[in-house]
């Protein structure tokens, strides 16, 4: 891969050249870099930028979030070139966190691999664990899963700076990249003081239960989908 060739940036990865260490992944068309996810410049960037931090709050309640102290590291996507990715599906992630934030570190173009959501999904989904927040889907979650990645889903491009904010049980999916530039998102998932104590309680009859009352208070509009 080198730097001023846009045509060695096309994945996948070659097999020599795979790396399945959690510090540099490299994989087919993924590129996960989280060494420098601890540095404190890393933090700066993203989730302690006062305009990000006082959206979390607002979103989550003031002094009810933990302090960031590393983000997931810098997330690429390789062009797919020619290849075939198969179609789209969506998926829940399945550690515990609020909301979650993507953030480009340079323009994504449409089709360019940008975060993929499955609009509302997190409607249906909330209810399709056995707790609020950690990973013991019921069998409804696969039944859901099938049925919402056939319908429509929403490519969030955006320009270097953009930032994605996402409930913790949208579904969503790291797109295909059919331009010619690699995809760089930096990611960070928000998670609450209390999560620890609360995270195997089952889902609530009110899924903004752990929301700031500005978002309790705001109109809810649609159905589940
Ligand atoms: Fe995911």
């Amino acid at each position: 891969m080198r730097r001023d060739d846009p045509a060695s940036w096309v994945g996948p990865i070659r097999p020599e050249e795979e790396d399945e260490s959690k510090g540099n992944y490299r994989k087919g068309f993924r590129w996960q870099y989280r060494t420098i996810g601890s540095e404190d410049w890393m933090v700066q960037l993203l989730p302690r930028d006062p305009t990000i931090w006082a959206m979390t709050q607002q979103l989550l309640g003031e002094g009810e979030v933990l302090e960031p102290e590393g983000v997931r590291g810098i997330y690429c996507t390789l062009p797919s070139g020619d290849h075939d990715r198969g179609a789209n599906g969506c998926h829940v992630d399945a550690h515990p966190f609020h909301l979650g934030v993507v953030a480009y570190v340079d323009d994504v173009d449409p089709g360019g691999g940008g975060f993929r959501v499955w609009a509302g999904s997190h409607r249906t989904f909330y209810a399709d664990f056995d707790s609020a927040y950690c990973m013991e889907p019921k069998q409804q979650y696969e039944v859901d899963r099938k049925r919402l990645s056939q319908g429509h889903s929403i490519d969030c491009y955006g320009q270097s700076g953009d930032v994605v904010f996402w409930h913790h049980r949208l579904g969503h999916m790291a797109a295909h990249n059919h331009t010619r530039r690699i995809r760089q998102a930096v990611l960070y998932d928000f998670r609450k003081k209390d999560l620890v104590d609360k995270q195997n309680e089952p889902p609530a009859d009110d899924m903004w239960k752990d929301w700031s009352p500005a978002v309790r208070q705001a109109a809810v509009e649609g159905a589940a989908p």
